[in-house]
């Protein structure tokens, strides 16, 4: 331990899935330095400091009682914060941008740029500025002439350090990194800010999991991280839709191909799309970056992940549709589950969004359960015009429904009570399984009609079906 590490104070702008659980294990790990998060949103630091966190994340509890007022502190007092800090990480949300030049493909910086100029008036000491937020690559070449302009008071070294922690898993991930990232300049100012980094995870991560590279390598690994990711399961979901059509089973395809060590076998499942705040956004950054240089045989591959994902959703609803008997109108439907994954009550860019809308526009009732994720699913559907209705209890919410869509890999989903589910549904009852997580044999055993993705459908229904829409 240095000595520059032992006495620093760290400061996190943004209490976000990303800055909260990021810092509280920063904290516990390292209990002699002091770690603050701020926040623009008062309610949300007011939840940082209450025994409901603002987040579901399995063992982030814990981690916050362990270290919170020790030296880990939740505050809205950002300018205080900036002012005592040596280092200081923004986590501030990159949403897509949604007006102007770029919109619906590059990322929106004006909360990263009001915080890169907030610091900048606030510093009186030198500060090393850590890019924490996922950013289109060149971002901190950007917030470093910001930085610079007009500041004579101190000064700023900006290190990129990527998160690549999943929700549901974040603690873990945070505690047991793959790797870790750091990039840098390589002045000697930027050897330096990065070694203290360096020293500061290396109290946990073995120093052969820490890499170091260049700036523009440390931004644009996390967007190609995340869009390899997403390929994968496009890849899966494009062949799922080739299953369905042939009598193929995706689970068997996917296993025989992830027994190639090349390959592996993580990360295979077929489902009714991907969800979550990073996938598509990262995406449409490098899609917008590849245009940006004239790269448009680039673009247009990337860009294929993300068309294989709407195509995805909208063939579930397609299918639901078609199966039972080309009306959906006025139908119960049950969305067993919300969350974008299980694990998590984030509902960002969940696919049970898609079809939640869509439904509704085929003017079915919906009824929505999810045990972590009914406050945002009010949120992401209010306005939203139709039929929709909220239980946590999964009996109640599926009683009386024409169909059940599973959209989230709940593990308690798949143990229900089905017969009692059968018996309390209207007939014929029909499941549709998002996530292939459910005893599809047995389903059809008790009486329904069963719709996996990308594998044969089982049903009761012994004609032909009829053609219609
Ligand atoms: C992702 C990356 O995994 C993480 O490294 C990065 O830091 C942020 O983005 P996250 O979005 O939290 O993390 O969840 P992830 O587990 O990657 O799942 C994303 C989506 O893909 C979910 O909707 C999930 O259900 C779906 N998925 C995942 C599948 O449909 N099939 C799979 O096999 C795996
Ligand atoms: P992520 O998943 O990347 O962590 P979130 O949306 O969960 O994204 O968190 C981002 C947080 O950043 C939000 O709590 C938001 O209120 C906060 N934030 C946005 N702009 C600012 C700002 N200028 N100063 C402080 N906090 C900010």
């Amino acid at each position: 331990m240095t000595e520059k590490t032992r006495q620093m104070k760290i400061l996190c702008i943004g209490a976000g899935y990303v800055g909260g659980p990021t810092m509280a294990v920063i904290a516990s790990q390292c209990p002699d330095i002091k770690v603050t998060v701020v926040d623009i949103n008062p309610e949300r630091i007011a939840r940082w400091n209450s025994e409901r966190l603002p987040i579901y994340e399995p063992g982030l509890d814990e981690v916050v009682r362990s270290a919170r007022g020790r030296n880990l502190f939740f505050s809205t007092d950002i300018e205080a914060g900036i002012r005592e800090s040596d280092m200081i990480f923004v986590s501030v949300n990159t949403p897509t941008k949604m007006f102007g030049t770029g919109a619906g493909m590059a990322a929106d910086l004006q909360y990263w740029e009001k915080t890169a100029r907030q610091i900048r008036e606030c510093s009186n000491t030198p500060k090393i500025i850590v890019e924490k937020s996922t950013l289109p690559v060149k971002t901190a070449q950007a917030m470093k002439r910001i930085f610079d302009a007009g500041n004579h008071k101190t000064r700023f070294t900006v290190l990129s350090n990527p998160e690549f922690l999943a929700e549901g898993t974040a603690v873990n991930d945070l505690k047991h990194p793959d790797r870790v990232l750091i990039g840098s300049d390589t002045s000697p100012a930027g050897i330096r800010a990065r070694e203290s980094l360096v020293d500061i995870y290396a109290r946990w991560v073995d120093r052969d999991r820490i890499l170091t590279t260049n700036i523009w390598s440390s931004e644009l690994s996390k967007l190609v991280a995340n869009a390899f990711l997403a390929q994968r399961i496009s890849s899966v979901n494009a062949i799922s839709a080739l299953c369905e059509k042939t009598d193929a089973d995706i689970a068997e395809v996917t296993r025989a191909v992830g027994m190639d060590s090349r390959l592996g076998s993580k990360f295979l499942n077929a489902s009714v799309g991907f969800g979550g705040s990073c996938f598509k956004k990262d995406i449409l950054n490098l899609v917008y970056l590849c245009r940006y240089y004239g790269l448009n045989e680039v673009a247009d591959y990337w860009e294929g992940v993300i068309r294989i994902n709407e195509y995805q959703k909208e063939r579930f609803v397609v299918n639901m549709l078609g199966n039972m008997f080309h009306t959906l109108s006025g139908k119960r439907i049950c969305l067993l589950g919300f969350a974008f994954k299980a694990h998590t009550g984030d509902t960002r860019e969940s696919p049970g969004i898609y079809i939640a809308k869509r439904l509704m526009e085929e003017r079915a009732k919906l009824v929505v359960t999810d045990p972590e994720a009914l406050e945002n699913a009010r949120f992401e559907l209010q306005g939203v015009e139709g039929d929709v209705c909220y239980t946590e209890d999964p009996y109640a919410a599926t009683d009386g429904c024409d169909a059940v869509a599973l959209m989230t890999e709940w593990p308690q989903y798949a143990a229900l009570d089905f017969d009692r589910i059968f018996r309390s549904m209207a007939q014929p009852a029909f499941i549709f399984d998002g996530r292939n997580i459910l005893d599809h044999a047995k389903l059809y055993t008790i009486g329904f009609n069963v719709f996996p993705i990308g594998k044969p459908a089982l049903t009761h229904f012994h004609d032909e079906p009829s053609i219609g829409g």
